[in-house]
């Protein structure tokens, strides 16, 4: 039995995904003025969670009530923005097709969710005692957000550096 040749494009695997027409619809729609408010509002979240730590950490090293003080407000700061920057992001998520369609945005939505989820824990924990919270489950909880919040916030600046969602084609 004889056997043609194989057709070279047979080779070739095709992503049905990546056929998609709006695969590669990718511009950000919650922008003011071409720029995204997601990555104008993660900032805040991002910030606040480390402040946090430290407020927490100088707290067990002065035993200052002002830093118990500032870590609730920092908690609760860090959770209420947070939801915010989550809501456009989630925007970004449900009406650009081309990251709806990435499983990387997805993990991302993912890991930014436990973060909320830890942030609102951690501030609503305090809200019974703010000192007493502190030590050492406020501290071990602000330790977990701000890994969580590494995770979440290098896995958004791949979504947009690697993959380029929620950027300009340019002219
Ligand atoms: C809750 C739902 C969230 C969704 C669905 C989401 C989705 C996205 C998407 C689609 C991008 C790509 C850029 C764009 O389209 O604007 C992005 C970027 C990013 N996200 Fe989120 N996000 C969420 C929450 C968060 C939170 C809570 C944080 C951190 C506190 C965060 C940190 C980042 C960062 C740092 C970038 C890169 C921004 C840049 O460098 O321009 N995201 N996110």
């Amino acid at each position: 039995m004889t056997h043609e040749p194989m057709d070279a494009r047979e080779n070739i695997l095709i992503d049905p995904i990546q056929q998609h027409p709006e695969f590669h619809e990718t511009e950000s729609r919650v922008a003011v003025l071409g720029h995204p408010i997601h990555a104008m509002s993660v900032a805040f979240p991002i910030a606040l969670t480390f402040i946090l730590m430290g407020d927490d950490l100088l707290y067990w090293w002065t035993g200052d009530p002002f830093w118990a003080r500032a870590a609730l407000w920092s908690a609760g700061g860090g959770f209420l923005l947070g939801l915010v920057a989550g809501a456009s992001g989630l925007a970004e998520l449900l009406l650009v097709p081309g990251i709806r369609a990435r499983d990387a945005a997805w993990t991302h939505f993912i890991l930014a969710v436990l973060l909320l989820a830890l942030l609102g824990a951690n501030w609503g924990y305090r809200l019974t005692g703010y000192e007493s919270a502190v030590l050492p489950y406020g501290a071990l909880l602000s330790a977990l957000c701000v890994v969580v919040v590494s995770a979440a916030g290098w896995h958004g600046g791949k979504l947009v550096f690697d993959y380029r969602l929620g950027t300009a084609k340019g002219s």
